[in-house]
Order: structure tokens, then C-alpha cells, then sequence
């Protein structure tokens, strides 16, 4: 069976990283994989998340399973510093996921089962991951226009113009901050424009949160989510803890699906 899998084509990034590590220069900056380092060039564990992990281990007593979704505490906490103080009624269905990555995956996984003719709309560009996985999974995507390389700015007619072409039922993926690769981000009255447009369209926004408290503050990059949670009958969150507790190697993320439809199925 195995002799059928031709090589992969090499990752870019880590190629990348695998360059920098080679590279002897003393005066060289790495712009691999976008991990926090301190002065002396580590990625430290965090001192709230050192505290954490002794308090779990002071106090836990099993290692049986959790639920199927996860820690029933992860989930809530999680939806909370997303979507705010929220009411637990209010709280979406959530499962917790390997990652932001993880959470992407089983998005799409979600979306693909519920249609199979669905299109996922990406902008262009956006994280390569997100075109990668949908091809890897034979979904459809589409991309609208996001990057003005003129100006170095957000192309928002064009941006707007392109979700107007979106069909009932279509996901757009949104960065709910601090956009990747290009870090142009819409302002809050950029967002209601989005926001109207997908409504009009009988879109689902699919929201990519990988870098909440990267951009203004924890509350402020939080505030497109949230805006577009209230606005629209259907949002999926795909979020990360990779970057803001500082757990990559944790594998620690979180997709939630809002809307009055999911009540139903949750908590499991
Ligand atoms: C835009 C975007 N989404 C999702 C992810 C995935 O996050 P994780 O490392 O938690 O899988 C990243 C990581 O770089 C990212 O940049």
C-alpha cells in the first residue's frame, strides 16, 4: 500500500527553517514559523501557564477520558474569552481540537457533511494551510479579493465586491484579527459591512482566530467575532491557543459553532 504515496512536494516554511538552522551567520532573523522568542532567542513556557499546569497537577486526580467535546471547563472558559461575557445559554455548541489547525480541519469537515457542492470562500492571499487542507479534503474554495498590493492595504470594494458573487449556503473564511499573511485588518465599520453582506447572501462565516490578543488587546480583537456572532444566524470559530498562552507544542485550540440551530446538540 505505502509504496503507491509519492513524495510530498516540501513544505515552504520548514524548508525555510531547516535554511535558517543551516545558515552560521550571527546576524541572521528568523522568519520561519511565527513563534514568540525572547531576547535570548527561546520560546518560553509562560508563567501563568507554568502556574496552571502545576495547579492541574496538584489537584487532578484521574485520567479517565473527558467528554467527547473535551474539558467541559476548557470549553466554557474558551467561549467566554471569545465571545465575551456571554450568557452559558447563549454559548454555541463546542468541541475542543488539535490546534487552530485542528479546528479548521473539523470546520471543514462539519461544513463538507452538511453539503457536498458548499464553497469555501479564502481571501487572497491567506494562510496556505487553508487551501491546502480544502484541496486535501476535495472541497471547493474560491477566493475574494483582501490585499491591495498598491496602497499595502486592505482592497475592501474589491473584498465586498467579491462577496456579493457568494452563494446561499457558501462559507467565507474570515481572520477574525490580525490578518495572515498580510496584517491588514478591517475597522469595525468595515466589519458591518461584511457582516450585512454575508447576511444578505445567506453566507456562514467561518472565522479564523489564531492571534487574539496579538493585534489591540485580548477584548478588541475579539470584537469582530463577536459582531458577527450577533449579527448572523450561523458563525463557526476555528480558534487557536497556540500563540497567546504560548503552547504550540500543546496542540490546544477550540471550534465552536453559534446559531439558535446548534442548541440542540450540545453539551455532549
Ligand atoms: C491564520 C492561522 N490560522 C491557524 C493557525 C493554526 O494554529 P495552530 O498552530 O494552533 O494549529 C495559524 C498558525 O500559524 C495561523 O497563522
Amino acid at each position: 500500500m505505502f509504496e503507491k504515496l509519492g513524495p510530498q512536494a516540501p513544505d515552504g516554511i520548514l524548508r525555510l527553517m531547516q535554511m535558517f538552522r543551516d545558515d552560521t551567520r550571527t546576524q541572521k532573523i528568523d522568519l520561519g514559523v511565527g513563534v514568540y522568542r525572547d531576547a535570548s532567542g527561546q520560546t518560553p513556557v509562560m508563567r501563568a501557564v507554568r502556574e496552571a499546569a502545576r495547579r492541574i497537577w496538584e489537584v487532578e486526580e484521574t485520567k479517565v477520558y473527558t467528554a467527547m467535546t473535551g474539558d467541559q471547563t476548557f470549553l466554557a472558559e474558551m467561549q467566554q474569552l471569545i465571545l465575551g461575557n456571554v450568557e452559558l445559554s447563549l454559548m454555541g455548541a463546542a468541541v475542543a481540537t488539535p490546534g487552530g489547525t485542528g479546528a479548521l480541519r473539523q470546520a471543514f469537515e462539519l461544513v463538507r457533511r452538511t453539503s457536498s457542492t458548499v464553497t469555501v470562500w479564502l481571501s487572497a492571499p491567506t494562510w496556505p494551510n487553508h487551501p491546502a487542507m480544502l484541496d486535501g479534503m476535495g472541497m471547493a474554495h474560491r477566493e475574494y479579493r483582501y490585499f491591495n498590493a498598491e496602497t499595502g492595504g486592505l482592497d475592501i470594494e474589491g473584498m465586498l465586491a467579491d462577496l456579493e458573487q457568494v452563494a446561499r449556503g457558501d462559507v467565507v473564511l474570515l481572520h477574525g484579527c490580525c490578518h495572515n499573511p498580510t496584517g491588514a485588518n478591517l475597522t469595525p465599520a468595515q466589519w458591518m459591512q461584511v457582516a450585512r453582506v454575508l447576511e444578505q447572501r445567506g453566507a456562514v462565516a467561518l472565522i479564523d482566530l489564531a492571534y487574539q490578543g496579538f493585534g489591540d488587546g485580548m477584548e478588541e480583537d475579539a470584537l469582530a467575532t463577536r459582531r458577527l456572532v450577533a449579527h448572523l444566524p450561523e458563525v463557526l470559530i476555528a480558534a487557536s491557543c497556540s500563540k497567546n498562552f504560548g503552547v504550540y507544542r500543546e496542540r490546544t485550540g477550540i471550534l465552536i459553532a453559534t446559531g439558535a440551530s446548534v442548541m440542540w446538540c450540545r453539551p455532549i
